[in-house]
């Protein structure tokens, strides 16, 4: 019996070494302590011992119990440390795992020219002012020097909307606007959306962009208008650009002129992008005619001014070799998504 006692420890020592979990572990306990386990087993025997043997044996049983409940209690402590290391390697966060990215976005074509030119003009202190896109027809029209019957009114050009109001058909209205709310020096740009009934094609669209330009201030010449829009076409499109003025007619200023760029793709020597012209349009201008002024609550004998108004959607596509306006409005994300 005290061999078969020996013979338990090292054969209980290897299965609890090699249990592999604590399930296997506790199956090893019960196999050798429970009440049908192996040392259970042998001091059931017990009965059948001499008075001499039996406190020996007792002891060796009780000395091997308390050798095999040290053993799995330290096994168990093992086992268990590596499976909540394990758990924490499965669940660590892996840093150098690449992360799910979000697209951003990013500013329109228009938005980025738009941006340029108010920078060029807030270097030149100007000031940025807007007006509604829902115009009345006196400072759409009649505060702009534009009469009764003129053809700027027509219902083929213009999206009338209630009696008396339309979708206004330029940046200008907001000239009249500020002059009766601001005494000069008046220095502002007033970029926005502008409404006329055109069939789109690669060169119209009903809604386009303006950046509507005024100056008043005493003294103030074409030749400061000049510098001015030279200034704009050299920081948009480089310092080699040129400007031409070339004579026209708006009811709103007098003189008038539009105003050409040398071409920024040939430099002016002429190609298919300025039609051989070597020179682009890009804006029309004037000194603001003293009717202008006057509905403007300025007294055009002490004041004078001058105004522009820039077509933003061809310098965009001038800027960045767009060939259709179009493309401007699709909101296509493969398109915007090159600038
Ligand atoms: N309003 C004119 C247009 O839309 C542009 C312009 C503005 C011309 C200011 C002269 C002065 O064509």
């Amino acid at each position: 019996m005290k061999d078969q006692l020996e013979a338990l420890r090292p054969q209980a020592a290897a299965r609890i070494s090699e249990a592999a979990d604590t399930a296997a572990l506790d199956a090893v306990r019960v196999a050798y302590l429970g009440k049908k386990g192996a040392l259970t087993a042998i001091l059931k025997q017990m009965g059948g011992l001499s008075a001499e043997e039996r406190p020996v044996i007792g002891q060796l049983a009780n000395e091997l119990r308390g050798s095999l409940e040290a053993m799995l209690q330290e096994r168990g402590e093992q086992l268990k440390a590596e499976e909540v290391a394990a758990r924490l390697g499965r669940e660590t966060l892996d840093i150098t795992m690449p992360g799910t990215a979000r697209p951003l976005g990013h500013k329109h074509p228009l938005t980025i020219v738009l941006d340029e030119v108010k920078e060029i003009f807030l270097g030149m202190g100007f000031s940025v002012a807007t007006g509604p896109e829902v115009e009345n027809e006196y400072y759409n029209f009649t505060a702009l020097n534009i009469p009764e019957g003129h053809s700027a009114r027509d219902e083929q050009d213009t999206f009338y909307t209630t009696e008396g109001l339309v979708l206004r058909t330029a940046t200008s209205p907001v000239q009249v606007r500020y002059m009766e709310r601001h005494k000069p020096p008046i220095r502002i740009i007033a970029p926005g959306r502008v409404y006329r009934q055109d069939t789109p094609d690669a060169t119209h669209s009903p809604l386009f962009h303006q950046i509507e330009g005024l100056v008043v201030d005493e003294g103030v010449t074409m030749g400061h208008l000049k510098a001015t829009l030279d200034q704009l076409a050299k920081g948009l499109f480089g310092e080699s650009t040129r400007t031409r003025f070339r004579p026209h007619y708006f009811p709103f200023t007098e003189p008038s002129a539009e105003v050409d760029v040398s071409c920024f793709r040939c430099g002016g020597a002429g190609c298919p992008f300025c039609k051989g012209e070597g020179w682009v349009e890009i804006l029309g201008a004037g000194m603001v005619h003293p009717n202008v002024l006057r509905n403007g609550g300025i007294d055009p004998e002490k004041y004078s001014g001058f105004a522009f108004g820039v077509g933003l959607d061809r310098l965009t596509l001038a800027r960045f070799r767009i060939d259709d306006i179009r493309l401007l409005f699709e909101n296509d994300l493969r398109f915007l998504g090159q600038f």
